[in-house]
């Protein structure tokens, strides 16, 4: 049996004993005891301010928080992850996202002078490519210009850039549309060629293992589409590929110079920054992509210099290690007050959830304190009229993160100012809740009797004390975007380090696919008698379905 282990340090049990004023404190205390509170726990960094005053947390506990990270050598993990060292240690591998984004003279202190020239190969190959396609230099097999680009790919070969493109609609130029397909349901890909001219589309596959069964299956049928309608014709410049598997994207059918790198020390749900991010520059002009880099490199900096106490990334991670590990709230809810990023959530569940949704330490111990929480969410207002009533109401104390531009990218500035007002009135709610006396005196003062008064009231009582950070930007441009992943992604990192996690690998995975695959074969005609009578009746139902 393995031993339990948690890294128990006297921080920890400080940390522990002052948890436990806070479980029955009142936040708003926190406010009437100090009036300066908003600006105590609010801090600026890459263009984003974090108003975290709406924590349950004081000082003292925040000193606390960041002692745990010092005695976990927090600054000695974050420099081992930047300067190169093998941190994901089950795949004996770097954690090098950062050096994509990073200037010349940086990447040339870690990496090999082969592999700068590869990156600046990529680099250069993913410029001529959004050039020629908008230009309309790219043409396909019948000579005409390419009017869109599918991109094939799931998971963090999909999520970064589909979240990113969204999130950039005003600066995405309308020579060439980018589309994202990534499930296998059919009706996706029914979906997603259905209005597409073979003639005039290019087949983008990435996939860093170009094993992802997912990815296979959609490629393979996006090149039956083409191939039935152009059956005359050399295809071979209507399939790019983005992966660090060459030899099986070339057996799959892509010329070897129409290749894209990945690289094994960039981690699939963190390689938005390379080539996979060529649908997005595709999108948004190469220029623009390497602004989304240069905030993502802002946020570096600030989280390589800035003592913990003024470290944004460090900041988030502390507090929410503080409601999970000693408030014990076990999940979190993104909520992004804009339209333009809400496929944010997802892209986070990746990030967060798979990157620290573990239990082992990395001596092969259990972790015996909670990881990482179970985040959702959705757009706001959407989320109000879904969710929230537990939020506000249930007996589960959920954090929250808000998220908000200043300014709209729309001209219905109206709706955006009702937007904001929401976003904050939704934060005060969570935080302020309402009490008995308060839902009395309501209802009195509607003129209800006193016994309709009694029994109502308690059905309109909220807790309140729900803990929630806002994120403010003045406008959502691509330098902004990339440091609020940047954010993120140094978040988790922070957690991961404090939880002894290897953040970097996802062995989660490999059983489902590989239970997949037999299935899939027991469908086909196989038998399997290692399956359950549950999952053996369920595939006898599919086959003997009624088509
Ligand atoms: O979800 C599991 C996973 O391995 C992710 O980590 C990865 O981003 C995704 O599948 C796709 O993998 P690939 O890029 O190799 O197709």
């Amino acid at each position: 049996m393995v031993q339990a282990s948690s890294p128990q340090t006297i921080a920890i049990s400080a940390l522990e004993q002052q948890a436990s004023i806070f479980k029955s404190n009142a936040i708003t205390d926190l406010f009437n005891e100090n009036s300066k509170r908003f600006e105590q726990f609010s801090i600026n960094a890459s263009s984003w301010f974090l108003d975290y005053s709406k924590q349950n947390i004081n000082e003292e506990a925040l000193n606390s928080l960041i002692a745990w990270a010092n005695e976990s050598d927090l600054s000695t993990a974050i420099n081992a992850m930047f300067s190169g060292e093998k941190i994901n240690h089950t795949e004996n591998r770097a954690v090098l996202h950062t050096i994509l984004r990073a200037k010349k003279d940086q990447q040339a202190m870690v990496l090999s002078p082969e592999e700068c020239a590869e990156i600046e190969l990529a680099n250069s190959k993913m410029q001529e490519l959004c050039s020629s396609l908008h230009t309309g230099d790219y043409l396909g097999a019948t000579g005409k210009p390419i009017s869109d680009v599918i991109a094939v790919g799931i998971g963090g070969s999909y999520y970064g850039g589909k979240v990113a493109q969204e999130a950039l609609k005003p600066y995405q130029q309308d020579k060439v549309k980018v589309h994202y397909l990534a499930n296998i349901d059919g009706s996706a890909i029914a979906e997603k060629l259905a209005p597409l001219n073979p003639e005039t589309t290019v087949i983008l596959i990435i996939s860093k293992t170009f094993t992802t069964q997912e990815t296979l299956l959609n490629a393979t049928s996006c090149r039956s589409w083409l191939q039935t309608r152009l059956p005359d014709y050399d295809l071979s410049d209507h399939f790019i590929a983005v992966s660090s598997n060459v030899e099986k994207a070339v057996e799959f059918g892509v010329s070897s110079e129409n290749v894209l790198p990945m690289w094994d020390w960039v981690g699939g749900r963190f390689s938005l920054w390379s080539a996979v991010g060529l649908p997005l520059a595709i999108s948004i002009g190469y220029g623009n992509f390497e602004q989304l880099r240069a905030g993502a490199r802002s946020m570096d900096k600030h989280f390589q210099n800035a003592d913990f106490r003024h470290n944004m990334p460090v900041l988030m991670a502390l507090l929410g290690i503080w409601n999970i590990n000693f408030l014990g709230y076990n999940s979190l809810t993104t909520l992004p007050y804009d339209h333009s990023l809400r496929a944010l959530p997802g892209y986070l569940q990746q990030l967060d959830m798979e990157s620290n949704g573990k239990q082992v330490n990395h001596d092969g111990e259990i972790v015996t304190m909670k990881t990482a929480p179970i985040v959702f969410g959705q757009e706001g207002t959407n989320g109000q009229h879904a969710f929230m009533q537990l939020m506000h109401q249930s007996n589960e104390v959920v954090p929250a993160d808000f998220i908000v531009s200043l300014n709209s990218n729309s001209d219905y500035h109206y709706h955006h100012t009702m937007l904001v007002a929401n976003c904050f009135a939704q934060s005060e709610a969570l935080m302020k809740g309402k009490s008995l006396e308060d839902a009395r005196a309501e209802l009195k003062s509607k003129g209800l009797s006193d016994e309709d008064v009694e029994r109502l009231a308690p059905h309109k009582v909220m807790p309140g004390d729900s803990p929630s950070n806002t994120l403010v930007v003045d406008n959502l441009t691509p330098k902004a975007l990339g440091a609020l992943l940047a954010l993120y992604e140094h978040k988790i990192f922070v957690q991961g380090i404090m939880w002894q996690l290897n953040s970097f690998d996802q062995w989660g995975v490999e059983l489902g696919k590989e239970l997949g695959q037999s299935i899939l074969a027991v469908m086909g005609g196989e038998s399997n008698d290692n399956l359950s009578a549950s999952t053996q009746g369920l595939i006898d139902k599919f086959l003997a379905k009624k088509s």
